[in-house]
């Protein structure tokens, strides 16, 4: 017997105007992280928007836990589980940690255990020291914490993250994946879309290459960071700049 998976996107083609760019994306996760690795370019954010309802022009189908999520606005996708990092992590400057996290538009859970401000602070103990600073003054890593904070309090059963480790420095990239590990030991489902081969490849076992809005290669990581000309051919890395 087979039991539903998490997500399931399949023909999945989106638009911006005439500029087709995902061109027919087919995915399934489970409860085991995912990582999407592509160069600039590629369509992993239009990927991202499509699946949080961001995007208005998509087609095919994308269900969560068996819900059709194509067709339905952002705020029911959210409340559906679907929590959402954005690139380049949104926050707004002059708001406080502590306003970003009341602004979250709170969701029950069926397991009881919700994530509340306290169990975020508990998680991210640099965001309770700067609970009253306004997010402008904060670090990149500490922004980073707070847009996962945000994506968290809506209860998620599944996180999209979009290249989280962007500009941030080797050692808070170090930290976010210790933090997303434990997300995962938690009973989170990440769909991690990144540009850094070290940084998919520490989260994800399974991994998916995109090429020109398409899955051009579902892999693994020990696959991936054996084969040099692989990681060459799609990411355009040498294994050096991949360590
Ligand atoms: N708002 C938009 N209007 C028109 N074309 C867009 C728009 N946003 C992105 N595109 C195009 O869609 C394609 C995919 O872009 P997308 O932002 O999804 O790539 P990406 O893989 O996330 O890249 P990066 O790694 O730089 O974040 C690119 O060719 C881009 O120029
Ligand atoms: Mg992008």
């Amino acid at each position: 017997m087979t039991s539903v998976p998490l997500l399931e996107v399949h023909g999945l083609h989106a638009y911006y105007g005439q500029s087709h760019v995902l061109q027919g994306i087919d995915l399934v996760l489970g409860r085991e992280p995912l990582a999407v690795l592509g160069r600039n370019g590629m369509g992993k954010t239009t990927l991202c928007l499509a699946l949080t309802g961001l995007l208005p022009s998509v087609r095919g189908s994308v269900r969560l836990a068996g819900h059709q999520l194509i067709g339905q606005p952002p705020h029911r996708i959210a409340a559906l589980g679907v929590g959402y990092v954005p690139q380049g992590r949104r926050i707004f400057p002059s708001l406080t940690v502590e306003e970003h996290l009341r602004l979250v538009p709170r969701r029950g859970t069926s397991t009881g255990d919700a994530w509340t401000p306290e169990r975020i602070y508990a998680l991210f103990p640099r965001l309770a020291e700067r609970r009253r600073q306004p997010a402008g003054t904060l670090s990149g890593g500490e922004q980073q914490m707070l847009a996962i904070a945000r994506a968290l309090l809506t209860n998620p059963q599944l996180l999209i993250m979009d290249e989280p480790s962007e500009g941030l420095a080797p050692v808070i990239v170090e930290h976010l994946i210790a933090t997303l590990r434990h997300l995962v030991i938690g009973g989170l489902a990440i769909l991690l879309v990144e540009q850094r081969l070290a940084v998919a490849t520490a989260l994800a076992q399974r991994i998916a290459i995109m090429v020109s809005g398409r899955i051009a290669l579902e892999t693994t990581s020990d696959m991936l960071l054996a084969d040099p000309a692989l990681q060459q051919r799609y990411l355009g890395v040498s294994a050096q700049r991949a360590a």
